[in-house]
């Protein structure tokens, strides 16, 4: 057990009170600290790769605001951009010329997308996809996989990761069978399995649907054939492939799974990183496909804020970020020492453990592993990570506050950060 010295008395007040005024005192479940010890920490202020809390301790963060900080929390070229672009205004609901650029750089980056649709959050991407997919095969049933997360619209609440996997709900009340009905799950990383329910529903499933990599249940790599095997598998059965990139777009690659992978799905959802840290989602794809959507076809999806000037500009603006020579390697470079580095001290100190990363993603279980899939995940000491995360928070490490979810670096993120982490990792894991 490792003693508390962090002074946290102000994040508590807040958060007593809070509990009060909001459903377990947050407005998503993945920021309670349900499944890791002590109570959420309320935050007051972000820069560059840190956070400071309502109590004044400063943090190196690994979340990101859960993915879209990969240029650094508040980065001054994003708030420029923003600072002038709120000078005209909040909000159009009206065509905005800053929609075509951010749509033009989004076509011009992700392999499989010819036009885009952009809404304002990754579940609502993922909603409109999965109605896409259905409007354009006249079929109803989908498969998707185990342990992976496509945001919390009815029909994606089965077996799901995220927050539902850290809460232990894998079957949502108020979501109605007849809703779920239609959607299958398959283990990652199990082609075969995939082979099989495609053999039961002759013609009835409109596509297959995914994170390329895993963030959601932890981080989990597609093996090897995994995704050239379902773009196969989708095509002789006259389905869709789909990549849910809302975690992965612009952070694995610049072009996102699909680009660094070199697999080419039907129709991608976005999220995240294109808002730049403000609201925004998107779908996109094949134009024939993208063609249904209203009102060039008869598929209908709106939204009030959707193309938001201000979301396209953090957007547009961290897009150019991320175009500069060398950001990439250097995402990498930082994300694999600290990958590596984690191993290395949980080897050291006598914890099982495995893991890895790609680009700016990255996670690791406390178990020998490997893990291929959800089921493999849920082996992971859990309790153990609850505690290795209370520890780390008290060396000023914030990492998510669950075995499964991914962990996110920066460009802000130095070398220095990365060994006063794998530091603080060494002295937590000792006296875990
Ligand atoms: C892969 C994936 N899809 C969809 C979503 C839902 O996005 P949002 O939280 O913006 O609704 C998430 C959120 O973490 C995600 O990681």
């Amino acid at each position: 057990m490792v003693t508390t010295t962090l002074k946290t008395t102000r994040s508590e007040e807040i958060f007593a009170a809070a509990q009060k005024l909001m459903p377990g005192g947050v407005n998503s479940p993945v920021r309670a600290f349900k499944s890791v010890e002590g109570s959420p920490i309320v935050f007051d202020r972000v820069k560059g790769a840190y956070i400071w809390d309502v109590d004044g301790n400063q943090y190196i963060d690994y979340i990101g605001t859960w993915g879209p900080a990969i240029c650094g929390h508040a980065n001054p070229e994003v708030l420029a951009a923003l600072k002038a672009a709120l000078e005209k205004g909040t909000s159009f609901g009206a065509p905005c010329y800053l929609e075509n650029v951010l749509a033009e750089m989004v076509i011009d980056a992700v392999p499989s997308v010819e036009m885009v649709r952009f809404v304002n959050s990754g579940t609502e991407a993922c909603m409109a996809v999965l109605r896409l997919m259905r409007a354009f095969t006249g079929r109803d049933k989908v498969i998707k996989f185990e342990g992976c997360y496509h945001g919390h619209a009815d029909m994606f609440l089965v077996k799901a990761g995220s927050g539902v996997a850290t809460l232990g709900l894998p079957d949502s009340p108020g979501v109605p069978k007849s809703t779920t009905a239609n959607t299958l799950n398959a283990p990652y990383n199990d082609l075969e399995a995939v082979k099989q329910l495609f053999a039961e529903n002759p013609g009835e499933i409109c596509g297959v649907i995914l994170e390329p990599v895993v963030g959601n249940a932890g981080f989990i790599a597609p093996d090897a054939g995994f995704l050239e095997g379902l773009r196969l598998i989708t095509q002789e059965a006259g389905a869709l492939l789909v990549f849910d990139e809302v975690m992965t777009g612009f952070r694995i690659a610049y072009g996102g799974a699909q680009a660094k992978f070199g697999v080419t799905p039907d129709l991608t959802t976005m999220g995240k990183v294109i808002g730049g840290g403000l609201p925004v989602g998107a779908y996109g794809g094949r134009r024939e496909i993208m063609q249904m959507v209203a009102p060039a076809g008869p598929m209908y999806q709106a939204g009030t804020l959707s193309g938001n000037p201000l979301a396209m500009t953090a957007g547009i603006k961290t897009l150019e970020l991320l175009q500069r020579p060398g950001t990439y390697e250097q995402l990498d470079r930082i994300t694999k020492k600290l990958a590596d580095g984690m191993l290395q001290v949980a080897q050291e100190t006598g914890h099982a453990a495995c893991g890895g990363q790609i680009s700016a993603m990255f996670g690791f279980f406390f178990t020998a592993g490997p893990v291929h899939n959800y089921d493999d995940a849920k082996t992971a000491d859990t309790a153990k990570f609850g505690r290795f995360h209370r520890g780390m928070l008290e060396q000023g490490i914030y990492l998510a506050p669950s075995q499964f979810e991914a962990g996110f670096t920066s460009l802000a993120h130095t070398d220095e950060d990365v060994e006063r982490t794998l530091a603080a990792a060494r002295t937590v894991m000792a006296g875990l």
